[in-house]
């Protein structure tokens, strides 16, 4: 969008989202279900010891297996070019149990299941770190950067009328969507072509030119629907790579599937953390001193840190601030990002720490966030792009009924549960990143969108078909919208919350442009109503071009089309990143309360209500943005409740690596949730308005629940999460 023209919210939403028929009946396709002709099965074998050298693998009797085909192994495998922290098979090194150490292909998966239990593997074991609370000597900073200061923290800290020093934790958390990692990998000659579930097909196809040292133009990844991603698929792992290896050696296309239980190592996983939280404030509850320092473990692969530190530099306003970060290396796969990096865990420390502020204070917890707004971002000092967090405070509020609290813990029964209610603050970082989009208009009325971006099930098909409606003032079911193809326009990787500002102005410029064109055609067809005028004094609505000074003078755009040639009118764009970007912060906020029932016997916690209200920007598409929101609180609530992978300390595998034994929130677990956005556009940031939506839901939503716990029991349990028998003895 050009800066003359007016920013614009979308008035015509989808009212179901684009892609919900092709869901429902199936006939939406995720990686792992197009048909390939002669398509192999890959199956990973994963090592068993967390830390070592595999000093042989003997295959016979798996490769006299029914069905085998191949088998690779550290001392088979092509060596591959250019890679990032991935196993694949380059080496022997054993970094951590469920490691990648060999790949079976067979006629079909469970031959190449079984062919992986006749291999006999030795190996040279190392000793191991596994336990991180006892080595936390191990710990040290990390390579690059995670830590910030500001003022002077001896005087601040002087002038004190309360302070708090607390210890904060939260547990190893692993990826599950829906759809776990999934390839189709098949070559014609140095041609790659890849299906792969996905949060970026572009950063897929660049890792593979890379491993196999071809041109990028050879590879072409293919994700049309993405069944979750979380995090986890940002990052091109082994099996993608593996997936492609196995396609060449054994020269046929191969699949290669994550079972459940590999989604517990192989790809990531989000950090522990470990968070001292030091606050001082004045008698009003001003803060003084922050000092947030966190601790996570990394793997012996790469340098992961889960910044949960990071938010606090900008949340609040205060004198004195430091921050930082330590990791301590372990034997186990990598960290990566998930849902949040950062702002999930931290703000379960900053808002649970808040909470204990505010009881010492004698102020109620929204007071206290209130008068330590920070008006402007306390780094350096530049404006928000838009911060309308006050509103989100009193909006939730009223709606939650705060008023009606009682601040003192315990005194609140219902027969034999105890009832409370807590709140914290939501937050998370805006960015933008370049893309560029096709739009054509058709001959027959309708409208195509073509972009490389992908949809993780958030709604993105969705609001690039309003996108483009928008534009062209027209219904945006009869948009049209192809993604996740490497072979239309480039856009970013779905992450960060970044998507909907990156790809709508994008698709909106391209459809602008497209506009343009047809008026262009009109002004110079003979047989135009607008023959002669210029193409600026022409607008369209609902597939007709009109004169914007006489409306009633209109022409349906088939008509015209027809008359030249019956071709589309194709417009492509580029959004570029506003030019004054660096002279503002874009960040969403949001304030989240909760009510939480616990049971005086058994302890256990029923997460009754959660109120929400969100300043996101624009919001979009009511049904898919709230839906965001409330994926994220519930997210929230599995926080503070119930999910934690739990390594043996012994030998470095996730004990509980299945979903009978991690825990998620199911429906029983989920109550009421009322999520609201303000809806107020930030057009500094975009020109439709709209911030991202898609981490800030589970930010803060744990730390309510925790607070509401404290509140209904007064029992403080700061290390997440909060399962029966912690609260029983607390
Ligand atoms: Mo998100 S953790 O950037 O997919």
């Amino acid at each position: 969008m050009s800066d003359t023209q007016q920013e614009q919210k979308p008035e015509r939403q989808l009212d179901h989202r684009y892609d919900a028929f092709a869901k429902v009946t199936g006939r939406a396709k995720y990686a792992a279900e197009f048909p390939v002709k002669d398509v192999a099965y890959g199956y990973i074998v994963q090592a068993d010891i967390p830390s070592g050298i595999v000093a042989a693998i003997d295959q016979s009797a798996a490769s006299r297996a029914s069905g085998v085909l191949y088998i690779l192994t550290p001392f088979n495998a092509p060596k591959l070019g250019e890679l990032g922290n991935v196993n694949v098979l380059q080496n022997a090194d054993v970094l951590y149990s469920g490691q990648p150490i060999a790949v079976i292909v067979a006629r079909s998966l469970p031959e190449a299941q079984h062919a992986a239990t006749l291999l006999r593997i030795t190996y040279n074991e190392k000793p191991a770190k596994l336990d991180f609370n006892n080595l936390l000597g191990d710990a040290r900073p990390p390579k690059r950067g995670g830590a910030s200061n500001r003022g002077d923290m001896a005087a601040s800290a002087a002038k004190a009328a309360a302070t708090l020093d607390q210890t904060y934790s939260t547990p190893i958390q692993n990826h599950n969507p829906m759809e776990p990692h999934a390839t189709i990998a098949s070559w014609e000659g140095d041609k790659l072509n890849v299906y792969d579930a996905t949060q970026g097909i572009t950063g897929v196809q660049q890792n593979l030119a890379r491993a196999f040292s071809i041109p990028q133009t050879n590879v072409h990844v293919e994700c049309p629907y993405t069944g979750g991603g979380f995090g986890c698929k940002g990052y091109v792992w082994s099996h993608t790579i593996l997936a492609a290896m196995a396609a060449k050696v054994a020269q046929r296309p191969v699949k290669l599937v994550l079972g459940r239980e590999q989604m517990f190592g192989p790809v990531g996983s989000r950090p522990n953390t470990l968070q001292h939280i030091k606050l001082a404030a004045s008698a009003d509850g001003k803060l003084l001193v922050q000092q947030h320092d966190s601790t996570c473990y990394t793997s012996f692969i790469s340098d992961w840190v889960e910044s949960a530190a990071n938010q606090t530099t900008l949340l609040y306003a205060s004198e004195s601030l430091s921050t930082s970060h330590k990791i301590v290396p372990l034997n186990l796969g990598m960290g990566t990002w998930m849902r949040a990096p950062g702002e999930a865990t931290g703000s379960v420390g900053l808002e649970i720490a808040l909470d204990e502020l505010a009881e010492k204070l004698n102020i109620d917890p929204v007071q206290l966030r209130v008068v330590n707004n920070a008006e402007k971002d306390p780094r350096q000092g530049k404006p928000w792009s838009g911060k309308h967090i006050a509103e989100c405070y009193t909006q939730a509020a009223d709606r939650f009924g705060w008023s009606k609290r009682n601040a003192k813990p315990g005194q609140h029964r219902e027969g034999n549960k105890l009832i409370g209610h807590g709140m914290a603050t939501a937050n998370y970082g805006a960015g933008r990143s370049p893309s560029s989009a096709v739009v054509r208009i058709l001959p027959n009325g309708r409208v195509f969108v073509g972009i490389g971006t992908q949809d993780l099930g958030t709604g993105t098909y969705t609001i690039l078909a309003q996108a483009a409606a928008l534009a062209l003032a027209m219904d945006p079911a009869l948009v049209d919208v192809k993604l996740g193809d490497t072979a239309l326009p480039r856009s970013g990787g779905s992450g960060g919350s970044t998507t909907a500002a990156s790809v709508c102005p994008a698709v909106y410029d391209a459809a602008a442009q497209a506009k343009l064109k047809l008026a262009q055609v009109a002004t110079a067809d003979a047989q135009s109503p607008f023959h002669g005028a210029t193409a600026e004094d022409l607008d369209t609505k609902d597939g007709k071009l009109f004169l914007k000074s006489s409306p009633e003078k209109s022409e349906p755009i088939a008509a015209l089309i027809a008359r030249n040639g019956g071709q589309p009118i194709e417009g492509t764009a580029t959004s570029e990143l506003p030019k004054d970007r660096e002279a503002f912060t874009s960040h969403s906020w949001g304030a989240v309360f909760a009510e939480v029932a616990v049971d005086a016997d058994t302890h256990m916690v029923q997460v009754r209500r959660v109120v929400a209200t969100y300043d996101i920007g624009t919001l979009l598409n009511d049904k898919t943005g709230t839906n965001q929101l409330v994926g994220g609180i519930v997210w929230g609530i599995s926080m503070a409740l119930l999910e934690e992978s739990h390594i043996d300390t012994r030998y470095g595998r996730t004990v509980n690596e299945n979903f009978a034994e991690y825990h998620v929130p199911v429906n029983a677990d989920v109550y009421e949730i009322d999520v609201t956005c303000l809806n107020i556009p930030d057009f500094r940031f975009n020109p439709l308005g709209a911030r991202g939506i898609g981490e800030i839901g589970i930010t803060g939503a744990a730390a309510a629940i925790a607070n509401a716990i404290y509140n209904a029991t007064g029992k403080r349990v700061r290390d997440l999460p909060i399962t029966p028998d912690k609260l029983m003895t607390a």
